[in-house]
């Protein structure tokens, strides 16, 4: 059983949820399907599958002019949210602190964070990737907590682009990712890949070690493109 989680980012209406929602009812699946949605549309009903936010703020309440807090996230339904998206850290100046103290309101708020970290092109030249990780986690994710998370490693490079890691880059990765964790005390924690995943690569992405599901950005918007994933594992 894996996790398949869809990320929207600012793309969708109303309407076109709807139409996914009801698509997806039909399909026979044991993998958990997660849809993360703009902040307008999380109140959409959705029985089979379960509804996340894409980001949060770092603060409770108070003068935050156009920022979500997680209360008011977890009032509309939505279960989970994704935090530290590389979109988030390279437009918003989301660092893994802040993205920690976004994770930590989430989990106060009983929505299960999706902890995204990956490094960028820059960094993986330097050959920093191992390192990139490796600290995103120990500082991303608050261990102090018997909630579950999810994390997500998304190579930044590899985001829309059309490109993946190779297999051994993948398994690398996420082998690291799962010794951090349990060395955190958070072993058995999720762990999905996400960066350019289609139905065409998604079942051999899912049988590598350690990957537990992944997050799709442009594959999640249509139900042809977003289905075949889904059934591409049982
Ligand atoms: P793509 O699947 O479009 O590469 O996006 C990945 C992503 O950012 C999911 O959060």
């Amino acid at each position: 059983m894996k996790i398949i989680a869809g990320n929207w980012k600012m793309n969708g209406t109303q309407q076109q949820l709807k139409t996914m929602i009801s698509d997806l009812s039909s399909v026979e699946t044991q993998n958990t399907v997660i849809l993360c949605v703009p902040f307008t549309m999380l109140t959409t009903p959705s029985d089979k599958i379960s509804l996340g936010a894409q980001d949060l703020s770092r603060h409770t309440h108070g003068a935050f002019t156009g920022q979500i807090s997680a209360q008011m996230i977890a009032e509309t339904g939505a279960k989970y949210v994704i935090i530290g998206h590389s979109e988030c850290r390279q437009y918003n100046g989301d660092t893994n602190s802040i993205v920690r103290q976004k994770a930590t309101n989430a989990l106060n708020n009983g929505l299960i964070p999706i902890i995204c970290v990956g490094e960028t092109m820059d960094e993986k030249q330097a050959g920093k990737t191992m390192a990139v990780i490796e600290s995103g986690v120990r500082e991303s994710i608050p261990s102090d907590t018997s909630t579950p998370i999810i994390v997500a490693y998304e190579p930044r490079w590899a985001i829309g682009a059309g490109l993946t890691p190779t297999a051994a880059e993948i398994a690398d990765a996420h082998n690291l990712i799962a010794k951090t964790l349990s060395d955190m005390g958070l072993g058995g924690t999720p762990i999905l890949y996400g960066a350019s995943v289609k139905g065409s690569n998604a079942a051999e992405i899912m049988s590598i070690s350690n990957v537990d599901g992944v997050l799709v950005g442009g594959a999640s918007l249509k139900s042809d493109d977003f289905i075949p994933i889904i059934t591409s594992v049982k």
